[in-house]
């Protein structure tokens, strides 16, 4: 069996001081200790603008994973991340043409990076590893790696979404992109929706067509291109909700409660995330029944991210201002309605306060799949779970629209409405919901979820493919 190299832009590397890694990454190292592995990315260190580019990564060994980190220069950073990865092909993949930036100099600097990626890692790879590149920054890693003749199977998971050809093609060198995926021999999307825009923007762009095994030829390449949506890990999260009632900050959360019903949203501070819309939603929602105020508590716990990208900053201001003016407009003097709050709560905490609350607010405009959605469901207690409300663009709704209270996000009044049916959702019916729901990430979790991909990738190549 060969090894597992992971490369990510992220490398959760497990240093002391820093917080446990999600449960993402504790199911890859897992399956890189089985095997032995290599987990390659940015160091997260920035090097000054004028520096060369590192010419040797920093390796640190743990067990049988050797993580091997690349220190950036300020100019790629800037260009490779908060440029094309996050101000282009983020905004773009999730349905956000009026944010899409485009320069150049961004996607010189894109490449730079994938390449020099791609020349770091060459000669650290052996004939029989299997090579696994996660997400949006590294598309053309697949194919920078084939050109320094490597033959390994190569398999690329994009964790956000892919959308319809009329939004992809927005991107001037959308061909490129696309082409580099061909390099690949499984892609592998968070749903079938995905998969589909995927096939459409091949038929249309005639660069390619499925066959009639399921996979597609791509540029002349036969790959396997399917939908593997994320998992959590189920049975540990349960455990830590079960066992939070104990922690410090839910405690103090329950007693500040008074009773009061809670509704929980936890996001990145992202536009993706719908928080102002949320917001909106739920002072409709406290302006129609009036006879909630008071008697719910709507926490919004939402770290900062990506500062140094202006969309996001832009944001930063909108939401806070939102959030001050509900509160301001509706508080009493004992009861604050939001408590919108910026700071990162630790995983046990939070699946506490998941299990806490009544409502779990998932209403992102668009979202690859969305764990928090998961993560709601496997903190609840069975004998009284609360009820998911979730934007039917996220990827999550592929799999919990069998239970969740499905919701438009863009529609604030019916979010209003919906929020108002979730919080008077009598028991057996929310008890109903959440089961079906349960059993679906019991069934698929992040470890099933990391075995259908690699068992993918490890499938032999055949050859004479068909066509459809
Ligand atoms: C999303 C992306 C990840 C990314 C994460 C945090 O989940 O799919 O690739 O790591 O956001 O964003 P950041 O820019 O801080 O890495």
């Amino acid at each position: 069996m060969g090894r597992l190299v992971v490369v990510s832009n992220r490398v959760p590397t497990p240093t002391p001081g820093t917080p446990p890694a999600g449960g993402l990454a504790v199911a890859l190292a897992g399956a890189m200790q089985e095997r032995g592995g290599i987990w390659f990315g940015w160091s997260g260190r920035t090097l000054p603008a004028t520096s060369a580019a590192q010419e040797e990564p920093e390796m640190v060994e743990q067990g049988r994973v050797t993580y091997a980190l690349v220190d950036l220069t300020e100019r790629d950073l800037n260009d490779y991340y908060a440029g094309f990865s996050n101000r282009m092909l983020w905004p773009l993949l999730h349905y956000r043409m009026d944010l899409a930036d485009f320069t150049r100099v961004a996607l010189a600097g894109y490449y730079r990076v994938n390449q020099l990626f791609a020349r770091l890692l060459a000669p650290k790879v052996e004939p029989d590893d299997l090579i696994w590149v996660h997400d949006y920054h590294l598309i053309p890693m697949g194919g920078e790696l084939r050109a320094k003749g490597l033959t390994n199977r190569l398999g690329f998971f994009l964790h956000i979404p892919f959308p319809p050809p009329d939004i992809l093609t927005v991107l001037p060198n959308h061909a490129d992109i696309v082409r580099g995926l061909a390099a690949y021999d499984v892609v592998g999307f968070q749903t079938p929706s995905d998969v589909e825009n995927f096939e459409t923007y091949i038929r249309r762009e005639k660069v390619g067509h499925r066959l009639s095994d399921g996979r597609f030829v791509v540029h002349g390449r036969a790959i396997k291109v399917g939908a593997y949506p994320v998992g959590i890990e189920t049975k540990a999260f349960t455990e830590a909700a079960e066992h939070a009632a104990k922690n410090p900050l839910v405690k103090r959360m329950k007693e500040s409660l008074l009773g009061r019903q809670l509704i929980i949203g936890v996001d990145r501070l992202d536009y993706s995330k719908g928080i102002a819309e949320r917001i909106q939603a739920y002072e409709t929602f406290l302006t129609l029944d009036e006879e909630w105020r008071g008697r719910c508590t709507y926490l919004q716990v939402t770290p900062k991210s990506r500062e140094d990208v202006p969309e996001y900053a832009a944001m930063e201001r909108e939401v806070a201002e939102l959030a001050g003016r509900v509160n301001g407009a509706h508080s009493d003097l004992d009861w604050t309605p939001i408590r919108y709050v910026n700071r990162t709560v630790g995983r046990n905490a939070l699946a506490g306060l998941y299990r806490l609350a009544r409502v779990g607010l998932v209403t992102p405009l668009r979202d690859g799949m969305n764990l928090v959605a998961k993560e709601y469901v496997a903190a609840q207690d069975p004998a009284d779970p609360g009820v998911l409300l979730l934007s039917r663009f996220a990827g999550a709704a592929h799999e919990l629209d069998i239970g969740a209270l499905l919701t438009n996000p863009y529609d604030v009044d019916g979010t209003a409405g919906a929020l108002a049916r979730a919080l008077e959702m009598p028991l057996d019916e929310r008890v109903d919901r959440w089961r079906r729901m349960y059993d679906r990430i019991s069934k698929f979790d992040v470890t099933d979820w990391r075995k259908a991909f690699i068992g993918a990738l490890e499938e032999p190549e055949r050859t004479t493919p068909k066509i459809a």
